[in-house]
């Protein structure tokens, strides 16, 4: 398997095409961005972690019987995966109120949430990612009904299996974002990546930050926080 091309950089990943047309590299940088790239840096290690925290999620929801798009870890940094039509969605899950939707309803963050709450984002930077429902998706031609059913089944059972996971590590997870994307046959597979960028994992005892808010909002300690996630859910 032998890199060829650079299909796409992104602000955390490279994305190159392979010598075999139906997979991907995937290489995990440690570049940060925030507030849709206002705020940059780097988060030591960051990469390395969230390879293998990607990892860890994606077999275990292949065990679970959800379709990803892992293929293999081929060193630190780098996935191999299946190439996939990219659907222009983040799909956000939400338990404990935290982020923009603290913001929106106005809820104390922290606050458990009565039912989970899922969320669609436009994926498109000029506009800055706007909140989406299906009837917008619906005209922007985004995804059809059918297809959110699927996305909507599968994120509620990956926030599930996290749930399930976590609550044994004496971590909360309060939200994260899925993408999903379209195999040769149209079926709708897990995509991207599962790490504290995406992710907010808490401390359920001390409430302790232990994602990428902690770089978000110059709290310091941010390095630390991705080392000790990465171990208590792998370990
Ligand atoms: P961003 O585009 O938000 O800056 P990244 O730096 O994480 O994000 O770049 C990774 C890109 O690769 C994202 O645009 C993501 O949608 C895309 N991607 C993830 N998984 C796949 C896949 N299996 N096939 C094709 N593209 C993918
Ligand atoms: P938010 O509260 O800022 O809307 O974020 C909700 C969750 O989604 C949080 O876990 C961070 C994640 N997220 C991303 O991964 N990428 C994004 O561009 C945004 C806005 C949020």
């Amino acid at each position: 398997m032998n890199k060829t091309d650079v299909l796409y950089e992104g602000k955390a990943k490279i994305v190159y095409n392979t010598d075999e047309a139906d997979k991907l590299i995937v290489y995990f940088k440690d570049d940060a961005t925030a507030g849709n790239g206002e705020k940059k840096g780097t988060i030591q290690d960051k990469g390395i972690i969230n390879n293998k925290m990607s990892e860890f999620f994606f077999k275990l929801f292949k065990d679970n019987g959800i379709a990803t798009h892992y293929l293999e870890t081929l060193n630190e940094r780098e996935m191999l995966v299946k190439k996939l039509d990219m659907i222009a969605l983040e799909v956000i899950v939400r338990n404990i109120a935290a982020g923009s939707l603290a913001k929106r309803l106005g809820y104390e963050e922290g606050t458990v949430l009565k039912t989970p709450v899922l969320e669609y984002c436009y994926k498109n930077d000029a506009l800055g990612d706007p909140l989406l429902n299906r009837y917008h998706i619906m005209v922007l031609d985004v995804a059809s009904v059918y297809e959110l059913d699927q996305i909507e089944h599968i994120a509620f059972s990956v926030n599930h299996i996290m749930k399930d996971l976590l609550r044994a590590k004496n971590v909360d997870l309060v939200d994260f974002k899925l993408e999903f994307g379209r195999d040769e046959n149209k079926n709708i597979i897990l995509a991207d990546e599962i790490s504290p960028d995406n992710c907010r994992f808490w401390d359920m005892t001390t409430k302790e930050k232990l994602d990428k808010d902690r770089f978000r909002r110059d709290m310091g300690g941010v390095e630390e926080a991705y080392k000790e996630i990465l171990t208590r859910i792998t370990a």
